[in-house]
């Protein structure tokens, strides 16, 4: 079966082609990165813009790599929450006229079920059930994957997601945006140990829970107290210690979450799954544990449409198909 699937939810607009939800054909992507970094973050309604001017564009792009034609295409899955809802509603309405055109079925998909998704694509061992962590610029959670389509949430951020943390701590450092690459460049250059932060803790309640909020102020502090008092700031050894700090408090959790549950099978996913210390951790944490680890290559960690093909066909194996009224939503339960 064939899907052409398209990802709008952001700041990266992705067209692609996927055979069985297993195999890439094509996997356009255009980042809209140089637009924003002057904003120093999404500036929604640029990424809305951006997203029209370019879509029809990747999609003619991604059906002519796949080398396949139009009538080849079996169905059309897009992410369709959650997302900045402009930007979610270019791709969408995309989505519905492609399948109305094509007379294919559509098939909406939650970005987050498409980031965990990614690991189907570079794993094609991977079943469910397993545990899946999802760290991404919005969303922090560990999933546990019972089935393709059916997934509990075991414990989410209770604010910040972990790449906001990353962002914010970088604007703050004048790293750019979006932050995570740059910390995570920076840090291999710093001592881990240069700064105590916070761990970020929640003790009411759900262990599995997390927190990003404290950690991304202790940042926010330390560097206005440098800018006030003027005394100096080793960047590399805060981004190392941020580093260690995101990486300890997710990886730990996952590892405890892993033990109880039983499961010996843990994939990571989403943007920060690119983050070489939080790779490194939990490696060595699954080496330590026995346990099997699945973390996609970087090029699929980040926003793309080869994940929402992915889990576009497993959506409609369980007969996950949209009418023509889909409408697309900001937020969204897993
Ligand atoms: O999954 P993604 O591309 O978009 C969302 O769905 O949110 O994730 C983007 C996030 C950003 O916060 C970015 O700074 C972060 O992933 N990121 C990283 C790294 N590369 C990207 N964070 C830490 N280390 C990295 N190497």
């Amino acid at each position: 079966m064939l899907i052409l699937s398209v990802e709008s939810s952001c700041d990266e607009t992705a067209v692609a082609v996927v055979e069985n939800g297993r195999k890439v054909l094509a996997d356009e992507i255009f980042s809209q990165v140089a637009l924003h970094e002057i904003y120093g973050g999404v500036v929604p309604e640029i990424a809305a813009r951006s997203h029209l001017e370019v879509i029809t564009l990747l999609a003619d792009r991604a059906l002519k790599t796949a080398g396949v034609a139009r009538r080849d295409i079996d169905a059309v899955a897009c992410t369709y929450a959650p997302g900045l809802i402009g930007a979610v509603l270019v791709g969408v309405n995309f989505a519905k006229s492609a399948a109305l055109a094509l007379g294919v079925p559509l098939i909406p998909v939650h970005h987050i079920r498409g980031h965990i998704a990614a690991n189907y694509l570079a794993y094609p061992e991977l079943e469910p059930p397993f545990l899946c962590l999802a760290i991404s610029g919005g969303n922090t959670m560990l999933v546990d994957v019972r089935d393709y389509t059916d997934m509990a949430i075991l414990g989410q951020t209770r604010d910040d997601a972990a790449g906001e943390c990353f962002d914010k701590s970088a604007r703050v450092l004048g790293l750019g945006y979006p932050g995570g690459k740059p910390i995570d460049d920076l840090s291999k250059q710093g001592d881990d140990h240069a700064y105590e932060l916070p761990r970020p803790y929640v003790n009411d309640g759900n262990p599995y829970d997390m927190s990003f909020s404290g950690l991304k102020t202790a940042v926010v502090n330390l560097a206005h107290h440098a800018e006030q008092t003027g005394e100096p700031l080793d960047k590399a050894g805060l981004a190392a210690s941020l580093c260690r700090a995101v990486s300890e408090s997710l990886v730990g959790r996952t590892m405890t979450a892993a033990a109880e549950l039983g499961y010996g099978h843990i994939a990571v996913a989403g943007g920060v799954a690119a983050n070489s210390r939080i790779r490194h951790d939990f490696e060595a944490a699954c080496q330590k544990a026995g346990k099997t680890l699945y973390v996609p290559p970087l090029r699929l960690c980040g926003d793309n449409a080869a994940m929402i093909g992915a889990q576009g066909y497993y959506e409609f194996l369980a007969g996950h198909v949209a009418d023509s009224s889909l409408n697309a939503y900001a937020t969204m339960p897993l």
